[in-house]
């Protein structure tokens, strides 16, 4: 096979002038000017490394190799100078080139990303209120409709006023039944913490900082030791109601009450009053309302007995009673001047009953196929 022009010495193709060298490297020079203007991948710009100044079998190697090194003295300079010359040729064109390849990828890459504003939306769905937040909102709007405002108040409190301002003393036997979730503290802090075992609090805190007339309710979450079944949870919901004037009387307790329990439930459900006990209310009641599941008859729809209110057509709906005078010692209001009633309305349980749900767990599971019953 004939050897390639660069492969043969100088010797071998009659080459003795410095002109004549010069111009075999501008041939060099124009080939591969020629060559690189049609490389437009990183592929292609590999290739033309390799095949011009690739280490082994490079162009640059041939030509050092068999023109550089056996070339005559007087040769050698021009060859030297001229080898140089290729050699940055060669190294700008590859530069320029990848300049250009880098460009046109990032063109590409932005032309493929380009926002089509024309395109429809993508729609996410933005979910819906908890049920437990539903009611709170609706039992938050009947009050506010009849005057009262709605604040919160903290989750972690000293036992004084989830305990104590509530004439709640220490080993008070209603204890017992809070018996509840105290923080760990650093030794010496100030006064012990609990989770609040009810918004009851509230009231205390509310009448320390407002003069009579006070009308709020407080929305909010509690805790306790119980353990869960179909109606007990350790963490569930209450709101608190309190209405304190110079006049408010055992009337206008009960007609708030029926009012709300009318608006909430609807105008077919009938209420009663059972006396009850809290040390804070004097004096306490428990709010019955007629069963929702057996309309007050204690008789299911099969015949049998109902198994919600369990025959007896009423069921339990909360605590409430005239706020005890000793409680306005706390707060530093006049018992002789004021008076008031406090309530305090277990919202998981309301829930379940306005909604016919027959099992408090399902509140806090967060399995969507409950969730999505009540958009
Ligand atoms: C109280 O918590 C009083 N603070 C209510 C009160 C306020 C009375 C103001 C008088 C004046 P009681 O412990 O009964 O009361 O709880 C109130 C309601 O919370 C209950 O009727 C019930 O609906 C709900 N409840 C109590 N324990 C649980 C529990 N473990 N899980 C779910 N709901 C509960």
């Amino acid at each position: 096979m004939q050897k390639s022009w660069v492969e043969q010495t100088f010797s071998e193709q009659q080459v003795s002038t410095p002109e004549h060298v010069v111009r075999l490297f501008g041939e060099l020079h124009a080939q591969s000017t020629d060559s690189a203007r049609s490389i437009s991948t990183p592929e292609k710009l590999e290739d033309f490394r390799v095949h011009w100044i690739g280490r082994k079998a490079g162009i640059l190697t041939q030509v050092t190799e068999n023109w550089l090194k056996p070339a005559s003295p007087e040769l050698k300079r021009t060859v030297g100078q001229e080898l140089n010359k290729l050699k940055s040729h060669l190294e700008s064109l590859i530069e320029t080139r990848r300049v250009a390849i880098e460009a046109g990828a990032d063109e590409s890459a932005l032309a493929r990303e380009r926002v089509d504003l024309s395109l429809p939306g993508v729609k996410r769905p933005i979910g819906s209120h908890h049920l437990i937040r539903q009611v709170f909102q609706q039992i938050e709007d009947i009050f506010v409709s009849i005057g009262f405002s709605v604040v919160e108040g903290p989750e972690i409190e000293t036992p004084y006023y989830n305990f104590e301002a509530l004439n709640i003393p220490e080993f008070h036997p209603v204890r017992d039944d809070m018996d509840t979730f105290y923080l760990e503290l650093p030794k010496g802090a100030p006064s012990p913490l609990l989770l609040r075992t009810h918004t009851s609090p509230m009231q205390i805190r509310t009448m320390e900082k407002r003069q009579p007339p006070v009308r709020v309710i407080v929305p909010g979450k509690v805790y306790r030791r119980d353990n869960p079944d179909a109606t007990h949870s350790f963490a569930f919901h209450q709101v608190e109601g309190l209405a304190v004037d110079t006049d408010i009387t055992f009337c206008d307790f009960t007609g708030t009450i029926e009012y709300f329990v009318k608006q909430f439930f609807g105008p077919g459900v009938k209420t009663r009053f059972r006396p009850s006990y809290f040390p804070f209310t004097e004096p306490s009641v428990e709010f019955d309302v007629t069963c929702v599941f057996c309309g007050g008859s204690g008789v299911s729809a099969g015949g049998g007995t109902c198994s919600k209110c369990k025959g007896a057509g009423w069921i339990e709906l909360f605590g409430a009673g005239m706020v005890d005078p000793a409680v306005y010692g706390f707060v530093k209001y006049d018992p002789k001047k004021v008076s008031g009633f406090a309530f305090g309305i277990g919202i998981d349980r309301l829930a379940m009953l306005k909604y016919g749900i027959d099992d408090i767990q399902v509140f806090f599971q967060n399995d969507v196929r409950f969730l999505r019953q009540f958009p």
